[in-house]
């Protein structure tokens, strides 16, 4: 066999198994009961597919997925990292261990030791944490600094399962402004009463500035340095048809990220809205290896804390209301995953195994590939 057949032999059969292994979870196709979580990422597995993300409507059953665990207040100063979990696939859901996962990426400390960087290197795809507990209404307290070079982004939302969404956005090398905008179950409106830009009183990348996520069952305002800056009511999301609020209300992990849309493999769009490609050659990043945010602290206010049950561990859906608009109750089942659910290899993996052991025959029968 020649090189190049063996390269097509190897690339063909890598391109097969994700249909073999990594069984993809949509609106039309929901998981099999023996990988019954739909990850946030739309593929079916067990083990840390069933924790945060875990989208309930496309698992195998709705009570596939780990709860939500529940909000507790609480404000995280990003110089104490004692409660961030930085391998996010060692996390058993123990929400009372750890307060923050990183899902990708790392985080760096601050030269000046007044916070944490997260971290975009051209070789990943910049750093993602997520809170691991949810927020059902409340209030969220970001102090940060942007980044501020075209092509990167950063992001301070907040994010259900079943993707409701708010967010902060600060695109590419504009420094004094930030985006709002929300989405309701994955679907944005950019019309003009959505979609917002506001102004920033200084340099948002070398000064910390507060931003404020006040969300609650019937407003959201997005406050900078304690102006609000931005309201939406719940009774201005009325569909056209009149049968759907259009605002976000499922229970939502709090996430921060740094990531990289001035690529080649985004869509043009994006890259225009980011500002353009990333220059992998600009100083900041030759001397420090990465491009980065910088994150100071998070506080979570929770909503109706007081409530809550002592025994109460977190949110569950319980399907759709009369509307189309998935619902969650309080739930006392445990978040966590037993011992052997957490080393169960994901099936995502089983794709880059298969493909080690793919070279390996080929390595092993004395045959090279490139
Ligand atoms: C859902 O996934 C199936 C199988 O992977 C795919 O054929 C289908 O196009 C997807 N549907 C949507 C709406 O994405
Ligand atoms: C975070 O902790 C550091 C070190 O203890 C302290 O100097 C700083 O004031 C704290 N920052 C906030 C915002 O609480
Ligand atoms: C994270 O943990 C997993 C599972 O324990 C391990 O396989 C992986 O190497 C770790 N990753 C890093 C970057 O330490
Ligand atoms: C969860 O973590 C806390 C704090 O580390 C610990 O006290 C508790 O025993 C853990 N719970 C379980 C069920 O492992
Ligand atoms: C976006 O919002 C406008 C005004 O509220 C509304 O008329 C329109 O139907 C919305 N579009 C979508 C896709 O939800
Ligand atoms: C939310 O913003 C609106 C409009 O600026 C303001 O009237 C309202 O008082 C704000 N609500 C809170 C709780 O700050
Ligand atoms: C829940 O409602 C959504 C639309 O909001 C719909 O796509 C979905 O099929 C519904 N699911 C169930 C189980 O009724
Ligand atoms: C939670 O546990 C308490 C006490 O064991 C019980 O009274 C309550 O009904 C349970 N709630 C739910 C939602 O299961």
């Amino acid at each position: 066999m020649t090189r190049s057949t063996l390269f097509l032999l190897a690339t063909t059969l890598f391109s097969l198994l994700p249909l073999i292994s990594a069984q993809g979870c949509n609106s039309t196709v929901s998981c099999p009961s023996t990988a019954p979580c739909c990850s946030e990422y739309g593929f079916c597995g067990t083990g840390s597919y069933c924790l945060g993300g875990c989208e309930p409507l496309y698992s195998f059953k709705s009570t596939s997925c780990r709860p939500n665990p529940i909000c507790e207040s609480q404000e995280t100063n990003f110089t104490d990292l004692s409660k961030v979990q930085m391998n996010g696939t060692k996390y058993d859901g123990n929400a009372t261990a750890y307060d923050w996962v990183v899902n990708t990426g790392t985080l760096v400390p601050t030269p000046s030791g007044d916070g944490v960087r997260l971290t975009l290197r051209e070789s990943d795809q910049g750093t993602k944490i997520s809170s691991t507990r949810y927020v059902h209404y409340g209030t969220i307290d970001f102090v940060l600094q942007s980044s501020k070079w075209n092509g990167v982004v950063t992001a301070a939302i907040t994010m259900s399962d079943v993707k409701d969404e708010i967010d902060w956005e600060f695109p590419g090398a504009v420094t004094d402004k930030v985006q709002t905008n929300y989405w309701f179950l994955g679907v944005a409106n950019y019309s003009a009463t959505q979609g917002a830009s506001s102004d920033i009183s200084s340099d948002a990348s070398s000064n910390f500035h507060t931003y404020t996520f006040d969300w609650q069952e019937d407003y959201m305002n997005w406050s900078i340095d304690g102006q609000v800056v931005r309201t939406v009511l719940k009774t201005d999301t009325l569909s056209d048809d009149g049968s759907q609020y259009k605002y976000p209300s499922t229970p939502s992990r709090i996430q921060l990220s740094i990531w990289p849309a001035g690529i080649s493999s985004s869509a043009q769009g994006t890259i225009d809205w980011a500002g353009g490609m990333i220059d992998w050659s600009d100083p900041d990043y030759v001397s420090n290896g990465y491009f980065w945010n910088t994150l100071q602290s998070v506080k979570i206010s929770c909503a109706n804390e007081d409530q809550q049950s002592q025994s109460t561990t977190g949110w569950a859906y319980q399907g759709n209301d009369t509307q189309g608009i998935p619902i969650v109750d309080v739930t006392n089942a445990s978040t966590l995953l037993s011992k052997s659910e957490l080393t169960s290899v994901p099936v995502q993996n089983h794709r880059v195994v298969a493909l080690v052991g793919i070279l390996s025959v080929l390595v092993l029968s004395g045959i090279t590939l490139f």
